[in-house]
């Protein structure tokens, strides 16, 4: 290792906090973002995530020594197989491990044989069969889109009325193929906890405990997004807990995908929740959650590219990770509008000073100059502190000091870890 030319697909707020730790590391000769935003822009290379084949005939071009995948959708289109096959490293699990994300059906199943607590459920083909299953267990429920809908094929139904509508929905709306199969399942009450782990195949290393905040607005009103704001690590998490999550969740997850002969290399992100009996799984994402890796990078002491490259070569067992003691909090800013049709191209200045806090960019451009917003979630503002209390109070302060007009944002970015448990 050494002397590394590196390469991060994506453009969100995630790929950013990927680029600027990479970019501290010693081992890193040359960074690339593929298509990356207005925060990377020193390192951009003007390639779509889900141009594949671009992808790959530019990292055998730039003689690239490992990609990291931001982004769910190249990877359930099979780029690490596709970079693995013309003998690229690529951090990231293959397509067919990739199907812990990219099917719900699947993903219950792997978690049914492995023993996992986790939901209740059935899959359903067809939307009167579906019916008559929501009227025999009633209300609440909660309806799931079986393929990749962009985390918007989830309804949570409270009564059966909206649950009966959900079939509908999501069978015959607008998810497209996503929506032909749906998973209905028991609903689950308790504090979801987001655990990114390093994965090499065989070890699992547990990332800083996060919180995000999906619905748009304070409370946890409004509609889901994907994240309106994270801090880490929540008071909730104790390290029994985090015991009991690697030997009864993380642990037997693994070691079923090795045994199908579909080892999981990558980041392996488990949506827990923190039931009365005991920590259950809502779900897999196959990498770095958003905004989940701006709090776990700002928090990460360790070099990341040596931890990466170890989980490419099966011997992260090998690799140290070490974490700062204080907690961060990340802030997003989205365009007004966000979740639903949000306005572009609202110019943006950021204050020139602001310490240790970073500025993460997702949905930003340039345009003449001006930076400007280009997307949903604009900004990701993240602080440290010795106590969430201080680290709340310094993202706030810095995100008062940002002229985003008319930005959508959410107060409340780390209260439910000050409520007493
Ligand atoms: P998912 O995309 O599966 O994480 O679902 C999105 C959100 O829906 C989760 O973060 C939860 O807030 C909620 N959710 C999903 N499954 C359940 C469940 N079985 N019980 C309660 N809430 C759920
Ligand atoms: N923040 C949730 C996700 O990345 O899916």
């Amino acid at each position: 290792m050494g002397n590394l030319r590196v390469l991060v697909v994506g453009s969100g707020g995630r790929e950013h906090a990927l680029a600027w730790k990479l970019a501290q590391s010693p081992e890193l000769q040359r960074l690339y973002v593929a298509p990356g935003n207005a925060g990377t822009v020193l390192w951009n290379v003007d390639i779509p995530v889900r141009d594949i084949s671009a992808l790959v005939g530019f990292a055998l071009k730039e003689k690239i020594d490992l990609t990291i995948v931001g982004p769910e959708d190249p990877l359930s289109m099979g780029i690490v197989d596709a970079f693995q096959e013309v003998g690229l490293r690529i951090f990231g699990p293959t397509q067919a491990a990739a199907r812990l994300e990219g099917s719900k059906s699947f993903a219950k199943t792997i978690m049914d044989s492995a023993g996992i607590p986790t939901a209740a459920w059935k899959m359903f083909e067809e939307p009167e069969q579906a019916k008559a299953y929501v009227r025999a267990i009633g209300a609440p429920c909660v309806l799931k889109a079986d393929g990749l809908a962009a985390g918007k094929g989830v309804i949570v139904a409270m009564d059966l009325e909206t649950a009966l509508q959900a079939v509908d929905e999501i069978m015959e709306g607008s998810f497209g193929t996503a929506g032909k199969k749906l998973v209905i399942e028991e609903y689950l009450e308790g504090q979801e906890v987001s655990l990114l782990c390093f994965c090499d195949g065989v070890t699992a290393y547990p990332m800083v405990p996060v919180q995000d905040h999906k619905p748009a607005l304070d409370g946890d009103r409004g509609l889901n997004t994907g994240g309106m704001g994270t801090y880490s690590p929540p008071p909730i998490w104790t390290a029994e807990l985090e015991a009991k999550v690697m030997r009864d969740i993380v642990s037997p997850t693994l070691q079923v995908m090795r045994e199908r002969g579909t080892p999981f290399q990558g980041v392996l992100f488990f949506g827990l929740i923190l039931t009365g009996k005991g920590p259950k799984i809502l779900e897999y994402n196959v990498r770095f959650g958003d905004p989940e890796t701006q709090v776990v990078m700002k928090l990460l002491k360790s070099d990341l590219l040596p931890i990466l490259w170890a989980c490419t070569e099966g011997r992260l067992a090998e690799a140290r990770l070490e974490w700062k003691e204080g907690v961060a909090v990340c802030v997003v800013m989205a365009a007004p509008g966000y979740p639903l049709a949000y306005t572009k191209g609202i110019p943006i200045h950021l204050p020139e000073n602001y310490q240790d806090s970073v500025i993460f960019h997702a949905g930003t451009g340039i345009s003449e100059g001006q930076l400007i917003s280009s997307g949903g979630r604009v900004l990701g503002v993240t602080a440290e502190g010795k106590t969430l209390q201080q680290a709340r109070e310094k993202a706030y302060a810095l995100v008062e000091q940002i002229d985003f007009p008319r930005a959508h944002f959410r107060r409340d970015i780390g209260a439910k870890g000050l409520e007493p448990s």
